[in-house]
């Protein structure tokens, strides 16, 4: 760790610093120190000089930084490689590409901005710069393909959990990979898998999640069925300590992959369960009352002609029939 970084972790705990026990601890000059903080303002770091009593760190800037995700990340793999972009097109395929080239466990790609960022069933998803949290996890499950069909529920929880705990604002999930403030939309999340040489075994998954962070204006065709933490609580979070948080809950999370204990709080969370919604599946589309998730994360629904287990590949949902996909 650079002199930088571990300036910032030190004032990252909010303490005031001052001059000489800066220098004591980075075991450089106070001189040193001075040209660091000039640094850090110039990076567009708040930094406050308090008169007698030193440095003390107020605002860090708005901007993805490397650094500034490490200062939350209590990781052991997941994000402890990161790749940051201005722009991609899609960090998906980005981590896909290093992932089939052998990249390891755990390294995530974040960009700013995609010019074309993928949902599910080929739709596009809205990516602008410098307002939304776009990356992808790159993960080397060592389970079976069929488990790996959970991964979308897993992260999705992952997700909730951290956009909870960082936006301070109840957290819904829809089956089976969007998050929901309120009746609209927040999050997608699109996971990928690559199958190995090796028959029945999974080489890797990416885990990709688009979160609307800051204060957005939606395009006409999403303005009634999207929205951002921002939109909703009035104010938008530290998109790096939100990144970080993510591959906090996730890495915590993600040894119950084998279990599927985490299909609980997918039920609780759940805002599909309890109401009637149209399944749109293949060509066909037909109402159906949303009963339970099952342990094997499929979508437990009842229609005139009995129950039936809805696999997450196949169907897209609406929770109403306002005519929008939700
Ligand atoms: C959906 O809403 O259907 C899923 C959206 C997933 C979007 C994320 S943004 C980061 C990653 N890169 C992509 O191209 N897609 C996912």
């Amino acid at each position: 760790m650079g002199i930088r970084e571990r300036a910032l972790e030190l004032l990252g705990s909010g303490e005031t610093f001052s001059g000489e026990r800066l220098a004591r601890e980075l075991g450089v000059s106070r001189n040193a120190v001075w040209k660091v903080m000039n640094q850090l303002r110039q990076d567009g770091y708040g930094i406050d000089a308090v008169t007698n009593r030193g440095y003390r760190l107020v605002t860090a800037p708005d901007r993805l930084s490397e650094t500034e995700i490490r200062r939350w990340l209590r990781t052991k793999e997941l994000g402890r490689k990161l790749e940051i972009h201005e722009q991609l097109d899609s960090t998906n395929n980005r981590a896909k590409a290093l992932a089939a080239a052998g990249a390891p466990h755990g390294l995530t790609v974040i960009a700013d901005s995609q010019s074309g960022g993928r949902g599910r069933m080929g739709r596009n998803f809205f990516s602008p710069e410098h307002s939304g949290i776009y990356m992808t996890c790159i993960l080397r499950p060592d389970c079976a393909p069929d488990r790996a069909g959970l991964l979308t529920s897993l992260v999705a929880v992952a997700a909730a959990r951290a956009v909870e705990a960082v936006a301070g604002t109840k957290v819904k999930i829809k089956w089976v990979n969007d998050l929901y403030i309120g009746e609209r939309k927040v999050c997608g999340i699109l996971c990928e898998a690559g199958l190995g040489m090796e028959a029945g075994k999974l080489d890797y998954a990416v885990a990709g999640i688009g979160i609307n962070v800051g204060r957005m204006e939606f395009p006409p065709e999403l303005k009634e069925i999207a929205t951002s933490i921002g939109n909703e609580t009035g104010s938008a979070p530290d998109r790096n300590l939100l990144i970080a948080e993510i591959l906090n809950q996730l890495e915590e999370l993600y040894g119950e992959l084998e279990t599927g204990a985490f299909l609980e709080e997918s039920r609780r969370r759940s805002n599909v369960i309890g109401r009637t919604v149209t399944v749109l599946e293949g060509g066909r589309k037909y109402p159906a009352r949303a009963l339970d998730i099952d342990d094997q994360g499929r979508l437990v629904i009842e229609t005139g002609e009995g129950r039936n287990c809805l696999n997450y590949g196949e169907v897209s949902l609406k929770l109403n029939e306002r005519g929008t996909e939700k």
